[in-house]
């Protein structure tokens, strides 16, 4: 099965009473494992949580440390891109050179790097003068 088929699975188990947008999401980790995450939406709105970000958690909570590929799907005009919230949390476990490939629920895909996603991205290495423990 395909990451975008894998991605379309788990959409249908979304919960998404308030936007009735259901998202799907899929990633292939660099350890070689899948793994899934569905939007979480919540009667207090901003609790809700994306398809990216329960992919993500699934993967670390299963042991897994790195992104090796990933796919995301909606039902609507063109395939959907991941928020911004979810670009950075996307960049936190991948390389710039991966591969996020959007979708559509009916077929049309677009595939972009994690890097051209989220150009300027703050990484790690932007906090080299920071000092630890000082308040
Ligand atoms: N959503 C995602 O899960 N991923 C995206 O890439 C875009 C937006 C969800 C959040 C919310 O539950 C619904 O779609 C409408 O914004």
């Amino acid at each position: 099965m395909s990451l975008i088929q894998d991605a379309a699975r788990v959409r249908e188990n979304a919960h998404a009473p308030y936007s009735g947008f259901k998202v799907g999401a899929a990633i292939r980790s660099v350890e070689g494992r899948v793994h899934l995450g569905c939007n979480v939406e919540n009667v207090a709105y901003p609790q809700g949580t994306c398809a990216e970000a329960g992919a993500i958690a699934a993967m670390i909570a299963a042991g897994d440390r790195r992104i090796a590929e990933v796919a995301v799907i909606a039902d609507c005009p063109a395939p959907v891109p991941p928020c911004g919230g979810c670009r950075q949390k996307l960049a936190e476990f991948a390389a710039g050179d991966v591969v996020v490939t959007m979708a559509t629920t009916s077929g049309a895909t677009l595939r972009m790097t994690v890097a051209a996603l989220l150009p300027g991205a703050f990484d790690a290495g932007f906090m080299v003068n920071a000092e630890k423990g000082v308040s």
